[in-house]
Protein backbone atom coordinates (compact mmCIF):
# COMPACT_ATOMS: atom_id res chain seq x y z
CA UNK A 1 0.00 0.00 0.00
CA UNK A 2 1.34 3.73 -0.66
CA UNK A 3 1.52 6.22 2.01
CA UNK A 4 -0.13 9.19 1.47
CA UNK A 5 2.32 11.55 -0.15
CA UNK A 6 2.40 8.71 -3.25
CA UNK A 7 -1.20 8.73 -2.72
CA UNK A 8 -1.61 12.49 -3.04
CA UNK A 9 1.30 12.41 -6.29
CA UNK A 10 -1.06 9.40 -7.75
CA UNK A 11 -3.76 11.44 -7.58
CA UNK A 12 -2.20 14.64 -9.16
CA UNK A 13 -0.61 12.78 -12.34
CA UNK A 14 -4.51 11.00 -12.63
CA UNK A 15 -6.13 14.76 -12.55
CA UNK A 16 -3.37 15.78 -15.27
CA UNK A 17 -4.54 12.64 -17.20
CA UNK A 18 -7.71 13.41 -17.07
CA UNK A 19 -7.28 16.92 -18.01
CA UNK A 20 -6.26 15.58 -21.49
CA UNK A 21 -8.06 12.82 -21.96
CA UNK A 22 -9.68 12.90 -25.91
CA UNK A 23 -11.37 9.07 -25.49
CA UNK A 24 -14.71 10.41 -26.54
CA UNK A 25 -16.77 13.05 -28.22
CA UNK A 26 -17.54 15.46 -25.15
CA UNK A 27 -13.75 16.17 -25.15
CA UNK A 28 -14.15 18.41 -28.39
CA UNK A 29 -17.38 20.28 -26.47
CA UNK A 30 -16.07 20.82 -23.28
CA UNK A 31 -13.91 23.98 -22.23
CA UNK A 32 -12.06 22.10 -19.77
CA UNK A 33 -11.91 18.13 -17.87
CA UNK A 34 -13.00 18.34 -14.08
CA UNK A 35 -10.90 15.20 -12.71
CA UNK A 36 -11.89 16.05 -8.78
CA UNK A 37 -11.51 18.12 -6.02
CA UNK A 38 -10.18 17.28 -1.91
CA UNK A 39 -7.95 15.87 -0.01
CA UNK A 40 -6.44 11.91 -1.00
CA UNK A 41 -6.63 11.12 3.05
CA UNK A 42 -10.64 12.03 2.91
CA UNK A 43 -12.56 9.27 4.71
CA UNK A 44 -15.86 10.62 2.48
CA UNK A 45 -16.14 10.62 -1.16
CA UNK A 46 -19.24 11.99 -3.30
CA UNK A 47 -19.43 10.85 -6.82
CA UNK A 48 -21.83 13.12 -8.73
CA UNK A 49 -23.15 12.76 -12.68
CA UNK A 50 -21.08 14.74 -14.94
CA UNK A 51 -20.20 18.54 -14.36
CA UNK A 52 -22.35 21.31 -15.56
CA UNK A 53 -21.64 24.36 -17.05
CA UNK A 54 -20.03 26.41 -14.21
CA UNK A 55 -18.01 23.18 -13.35
CA UNK A 56 -16.32 23.06 -17.41
CA UNK A 57 -16.32 26.83 -16.81
CA UNK A 58 -14.00 26.74 -13.79
CA UNK A 59 -12.88 22.98 -13.68
CA UNK A 60 -14.14 22.03 -10.17
CA UNK A 61 -16.67 20.27 -9.46
CA UNK A 62 -20.02 21.09 -7.55
CA UNK A 63 -19.14 24.76 -7.48
CA UNK A 64 -22.80 25.83 -9.31
CA UNK A 65 -25.90 26.24 -7.67
CA UNK A 66 -25.86 22.02 -7.05
CA UNK A 67 -22.88 22.46 -5.14
CA UNK A 68 -24.29 25.18 -3.23
CA UNK A 69 -26.86 23.31 -1.76
CA UNK A 70 -24.73 20.51 -1.38
CA UNK A 71 -22.36 22.45 0.52
CA UNK A 72 -24.93 23.66 3.54
CA UNK A 73 -26.28 20.24 3.36
CA UNK A 74 -23.20 19.18 4.60
CA UNK A 75 -22.80 22.09 6.84
CA UNK A 76 -25.78 21.35 8.28
CA UNK A 77 -24.12 18.30 9.97
CA UNK A 78 -21.15 19.20 10.77
CA UNK A 79 -18.84 18.54 7.89
CA UNK A 80 -16.91 20.80 5.54
CA UNK A 81 -16.33 20.56 1.61
CA UNK A 82 -12.83 20.17 2.09
CA UNK A 83 -13.67 17.18 4.28
CA UNK A 84 -14.43 15.11 1.14
CA UNK A 85 -12.95 14.11 -2.07
CA UNK A 86 -16.13 14.94 -4.51
CA UNK A 87 -16.12 13.90 -8.21
CA UNK A 88 -18.17 13.12 -10.90
CA UNK A 89 -19.10 9.97 -13.16
CA UNK A 90 -18.52 11.81 -16.28
CA UNK A 91 -15.60 13.98 -16.36
CA UNK A 92 -16.68 16.31 -19.25
CA UNK A 93 -19.74 18.10 -19.59
CA UNK A 94 -22.67 16.67 -21.82
CA UNK A 95 -23.75 19.25 -24.28
CA UNK A 96 -26.88 21.34 -22.64
CA UNK A 97 -26.45 18.99 -19.58
CA UNK A 98 -28.09 16.17 -21.13
CA UNK A 99 -27.68 12.66 -19.42
CA UNK A 100 -24.47 10.85 -19.83
CA UNK A 101 -24.37 8.20 -22.74
CA UNK A 102 -23.94 4.54 -21.53
CA UNK A 103 -20.73 4.67 -23.80
CA UNK A 104 -19.45 8.01 -21.86
CA UNK A 105 -19.96 6.62 -18.84
CA UNK A 106 -17.75 3.56 -20.13
CA UNK A 107 -14.65 5.53 -21.87
CA UNK A 108 -14.57 7.35 -17.87
CA UNK A 109 -15.11 4.14 -15.95
CA UNK A 110 -11.46 3.74 -15.27
CA UNK A 111 -10.71 7.00 -14.13
CA UNK A 112 -13.77 6.67 -10.93
CA UNK A 113 -12.47 2.83 -10.73
CA UNK A 114 -8.76 4.62 -10.20
CA UNK A 115 -10.11 7.59 -7.90
CA UNK A 116 -11.69 5.31 -5.42
CA UNK A 117 -8.55 2.80 -5.32
CA UNK A 118 -6.46 6.01 -4.61
CA UNK A 119 -8.91 7.91 -1.76
CA UNK A 120 -9.79 4.26 0.08
CA UNK A 121 -13.02 6.03 1.82
CA UNK A 122 -14.78 4.80 4.47
CA UNK A 123 -17.97 5.73 2.76
CA UNK A 124 -19.24 6.87 -0.94
CA UNK A 125 -21.88 9.36 -0.97
CA UNK A 126 -23.71 8.46 -4.84
CA UNK A 127 -25.43 11.59 -5.54
CA UNK A 128 -28.39 11.02 -8.18
CA UNK A 129 -29.52 7.58 -10.31
CA UNK A 130 -26.10 7.94 -12.56
CA UNK A 131 -23.82 7.78 -9.81
CA UNK A 132 -25.51 4.84 -7.97
CA UNK A 133 -26.24 2.69 -11.32
CA UNK A 134 -22.52 3.44 -12.40
CA UNK A 135 -21.14 2.19 -8.72
CA UNK A 136 -23.74 -0.02 -7.73
CA UNK A 137 -25.56 -1.43 -10.73
CA UNK A 138 -27.86 -3.80 -9.04
CA UNK A 139 -28.99 -1.89 -6.23
CA UNK A 140 -32.28 -0.52 -6.05
CA UNK A 141 -33.68 2.61 -7.75
CA UNK A 142 -32.78 6.08 -5.59
CA UNK A 143 -36.61 6.63 -4.82
CA UNK A 144 -36.13 3.13 -2.80
CA UNK A 145 -32.09 3.10 -1.93
CA UNK A 146 -31.95 6.78 -0.88
CA UNK A 147 -30.61 7.48 2.35
CA UNK A 148 -29.46 4.18 2.97
CA UNK A 149 -26.23 2.11 4.08
CA UNK A 150 -25.28 -0.29 1.86
CA UNK A 151 -22.41 -2.29 2.62
CA UNK A 152 -20.29 -3.96 -0.14
CA UNK A 153 -17.02 -5.12 -0.58
CA UNK A 154 -15.54 -3.47 2.53
CA UNK A 155 -16.98 0.04 1.64
CA UNK A 156 -20.07 1.61 2.73
CA UNK A 157 -22.36 3.48 0.21
CA UNK A 158 -25.23 5.72 0.66
CA UNK A 159 -27.81 6.65 -2.28
CA UNK A 160 -28.99 10.13 -2.19
CA UNK A 161 -31.15 12.59 -4.36
CA UNK A 162 -28.92 14.60 -6.32
CA UNK A 163 -29.12 18.12 -5.00
CA UNK A 164 -30.13 19.63 -8.39
CA UNK A 165 -33.14 17.45 -8.12
CA UNK A 166 -34.20 19.42 -4.74
CA UNK A 167 -33.41 22.41 -6.58
CA UNK A 168 -36.04 21.70 -9.23
CA UNK A 169 -38.50 19.82 -6.48
CA UNK A 170 -38.58 21.56 -3.33
CA UNK A 171 -40.43 18.55 -1.46
CA UNK A 172 -36.94 16.64 -1.58
CA UNK A 173 -35.30 19.07 0.13
CA UNK A 174 -36.87 17.52 3.74
CA UNK A 175 -35.76 13.87 2.66
CA UNK A 176 -31.89 14.78 1.31
CA UNK A 177 -31.50 17.21 4.83
CA UNK A 178 -33.09 13.59 6.77
CA UNK A 179 -30.54 12.00 4.66
CA UNK A 180 -27.84 13.70 5.27
CA UNK A 181 -28.44 13.27 8.92
CA UNK A 182 -28.22 9.23 8.91
CA UNK A 183 -24.53 9.97 7.13
CA UNK A 184 -23.67 11.88 9.77
CA UNK A 185 -24.47 8.86 11.78
CA UNK A 186 -22.99 6.29 9.26
CA UNK A 187 -19.57 8.34 9.20
CA UNK A 188 -19.31 7.97 13.08
CA UNK A 189 -19.66 4.41 13.25
CA UNK A 190 -17.38 3.93 10.16
CA UNK A 191 -15.05 6.40 12.41
CA UNK A 192 -15.68 3.88 15.68
CA UNK A 193 -14.98 0.89 13.78
CA UNK A 194 -11.96 1.54 12.18
CA UNK A 195 -10.45 2.82 15.54
CA UNK A 196 -11.41 -0.08 17.04
CA UNK A 197 -9.89 -2.10 14.05
CA UNK A 198 -6.68 -0.01 14.92
CA UNK A 199 -6.55 -0.76 18.31
CA UNK A 200 -6.99 -4.80 17.85
CA UNK A 201 -4.09 -4.38 15.46
CA UNK A 202 -1.62 -2.68 18.20
CA UNK A 203 -3.00 -5.17 20.72
CA UNK A 204 -2.14 -7.98 19.04
CA UNK A 205 1.13 -6.51 17.70
CA UNK A 206 1.42 -6.15 21.41
CA UNK A 207 0.95 -9.44 22.24
CA UNK A 208 3.16 -11.08 19.83
CA UNK A 209 5.86 -8.66 21.24
CA UNK A 210 5.14 -10.01 24.82
CA UNK A 211 5.48 -13.63 23.29
CA UNK A 212 8.53 -13.57 21.20
CA UNK A 213 10.17 -11.65 24.43
CA UNK A 214 8.98 -14.48 26.55
CA UNK A 215 10.56 -16.58 24.56
CA UNK A 216 14.25 -14.74 24.70
CA UNK A 217 14.24 -15.17 28.16
CA UNK A 218 13.44 -18.72 28.23
CA UNK A 219 16.27 -18.89 25.66
CA UNK A 220 18.76 -17.64 27.90
CA UNK A 221 18.31 -20.31 30.12
N1 LIG B 1 -23.91 18.18 -10.98
C1 LIG B 1 -23.08 17.12 -10.92
O1 LIG B 1 -23.50 15.98 -10.96
N2 LIG B 1 -21.79 17.35 -10.80
C2 LIG B 1 -21.27 18.56 -10.73
O2 LIG B 1 -20.06 18.68 -10.62
C3 LIG B 1 -22.17 19.65 -10.78
C4 LIG B 1 -23.47 19.44 -10.90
Amino acid sequence: MIDAAGAAQALEALHEEIRGCVACPLSRTRIQAVPGDGPVTARIMAVGEAPGETEDRTGKPFVGSAGQLLTRLLESVGLQRSDLYICNVLKCRPPANRDPMPEEVEACAHFLDAQVELIRPDVILLLGRHALQRILPGAAGISRSHGTRIRDRGRVYVPLYHPAAALYQGSLLETLQDDMRRVRGYLDEAEAERAHAAAETAMSDAEAEAVAAAHEQLTLF
